[in-house]
């Protein structure tokens, strides 16, 4: 039944105006796509850097507050052009993602990966002092080793969305 809607929903969807521009005019999907992985590497490259910093892997000598002050708030507006190129791709071909559950886990993994970057926004750059600071410390570098997992995994789904493409 909600199969079925779906697949409704894309052949709409790909009936559009703005799908059929996208789909007719052949710089438009290249040119989305370099957006939208540019995109993806600015915005691995400024969590990771947290990341590793958390884990005093890099840039031991300056504080983990300023390092996280400066690379995690830029996330969110990368996100907002992720969302946007990302859409545009999905009008494009509707089928390809929406029919597709590595679609879905991607954008589950994408919940969890934000999560955890206001999570460790908060509490490295803005949370009021805790008293337990060592139980804290450890909560922050298994959410940091999280967040690389996690948007590495979503790294990989976006890849593998092409190789598991449905109806
Ligand atoms: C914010 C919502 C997002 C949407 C709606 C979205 C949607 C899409 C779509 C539709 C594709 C094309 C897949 C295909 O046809 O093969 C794609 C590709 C991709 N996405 Fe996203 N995406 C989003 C965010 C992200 C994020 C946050 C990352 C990684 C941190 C990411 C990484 C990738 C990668 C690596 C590809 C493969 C690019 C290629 O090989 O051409 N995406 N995305």
């Amino acid at each position: 039944m909600f199969d079925v809607a779906l697949k409704q929903f894309c052949d709409w969807l790909a009936a559009t105006a703005l799908s059929h521009t996208i789909q007719a005019v052949s710089w438009i999907i290249p040119t989305v796509q370099t957006i939208h992985i540019l995109s993806v590497a600015v915005l691995f490259t400024a969590a990771v850097l947290v990341d590793l910093r958390v884990w005093r892997l890099l840039d031991r000598d300056v504080p983990v507050a300023d390092v996280a002050r400066r690379f995690l708030p830029p996330i969110w507006p990368i996100v907002l052009v992720l969302l946007i190129t990302g859409s545009l791709l999905i009008i494009g071909e509707p089928r390809r993602s929406l029919l597709n559950s590595t679609f879905y886990l991607k954008m589950a993994l994408l919940a969890v990966a934000l999560a955890l970057t206001a999570i460790l926004q908060w509490s490295l750059s803005s949370a009021p002092k805790m008293p337990n600071k060592k139980a804290m410390w450890r909560v922050e570098q298994l959410a940091a080793a999280a967040s690389i997992l996690v948007w590495s995994g979503i790294l990989f789904a976006g890849r593998w969305i092409a190789y598991t493409q449905a109806g």
